[in-house]
């Protein structure tokens, strides 16, 4: 496994475990995952070096969290445990009051990253920030971190705190680029830190699915990447990543990985399905793309088009009807 350079109380890993997957219906993946798998995932995670468990609080309304701790049981202090709070009512004394509830959930004392889910639109950080600045001084919350937020916001959301909000987490992939724009600059530039999520685009990288053989969980029925059109666009992109793989004696999920990472502010939160997804997902921190590797993905990325916004909205009705 390989950490990030960064003066943090604990070490973080580049490739780290999302955990919405944990218990969650909207993956359904059942309960067996949520009862054994889920607990075998974090224990192998552990023993391969993992140290970023990510996780929030409305995974599974609270389950997430709960099988994440028991889990990690007496590991639980040594590892860089992140959580996140849904923003709907941020005032301080909510903020604080959430943050104690899931840290209870995950059975700690403190929540090594404490992320805000996603920007509120109507309410500005100064809010929130006050609660994040009571947690912290209360040693109740290591570092404050932000989700989904644009670099405009992430700077206000650290002018507010008085300090540095370590981290962005955002989609970022071979097939959701923006974060290169500005926030991967930023964040190399001033020692924070961007977390991938949504890295193998939800398993579209992986290359296991195509026209033919399409994911049913609700999260990818739900999603423009899954159409029908879409997956046979990003064929191309499958196949690039399949060449880089056979170099290295390496799976196209893994090249997505390795891609991300070569940015020195990126880590990534991949969730895994099964073991030996974990394996395969921490295995990718050891792999070194050329120059050469690294701007043929570019390329075929760049080609992807994908059907997206107003566009693909009848034809995802219709792949839900199966026409
Ligand atoms: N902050 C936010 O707003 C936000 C939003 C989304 C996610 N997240 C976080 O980011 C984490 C990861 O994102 P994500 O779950 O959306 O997408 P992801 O990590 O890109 O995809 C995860 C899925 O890909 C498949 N997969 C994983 N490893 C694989 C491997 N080695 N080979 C083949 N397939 C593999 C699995 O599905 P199958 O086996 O079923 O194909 C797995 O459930 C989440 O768990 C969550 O913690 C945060």
């Amino acid at each position: 496994m390989r950490y990030l350079g960064i003066d943090t109380a604990k070490k973080i890993s580049r490739i780290g475990l999302g955990t919405w997957q944990f218990g969650s219906r909207e993956w359904g993946y059942g309960e067996p995952y949520a009862g054994q798998e889920a607990k075998a995932i974090v224990r192998r995670a552990l023993e391969l070096g993992v140290t970023l468990f990510d996780t929030a609080e409305i995974y599974g309304f609270g389950r997430s969290e709960r099988i994440l701790g028991q889990a990690l049981g007496d590991d639980r202090e040594s590892v860089f445990l992140a959580t996140k709070i849904l923003p709907i009512l941020p005032v301080a004394p909510v903020v604080e009051q959430r943050a104690v509830a899931s840290a209870n959930r995950l059975g700690v004392r403190r929540l090594d990253l404490y992320q805000v889910h996603q920007p509120n639109p109507l309410v500005r950080d100064g809010t929130i920030m006050r609660g994040m600045l009571a947690l912290r001084q209360v040693g109740l919350v290591g570092e404050v971190g932000v989700s989904n937020y644009s670099l405009e916001r992430w700077r206000a959301a650290e002018a507010a705190l008085g300090g540095r909000v370590l981290s962005n987490q955002v989609r970022y992939s071979l097939v959701a680029r923006s974060p290169e724009r500005d926030l991967l600059p930023f964040a190399e530039s001033q020692g924070r830190v961007v977390i991938a999520y949504s890295p193998l685009a939800q398993g579209l990288l992986s290359g296991r699915y195509d026209r033919a053989t399409r994911p049913s969980n609700r999260v990818r029925a739900t999603s423009p990447l899954f159409l029908p059109d879409n997956l046979d666009r990003a064929g191309d992109l499958i196949i690039t990543l399949r060449e880089v793989a056979d170099a290295h004696a390496a799976k196209p999920a893994q090249i997505a990985l390795a891609w991300v990472l070569r940015h020195p502010a990126v880590v990534a939160i991949p969730g895994a399905s099964s073991v030996e997804q974990l394996e395969s997902n921490a295995a990718a921190a050891e792999i070194e793309l050329t120059d050469q590797e690294y701007q043929a993905l570019q390329v075929a990325s760049d080609r992807f088009r994908p059907v997206v916004g107003p566009a693909a909205l009848p034809r995802l009705v219709r792949a839900r009807l199966g026409r």
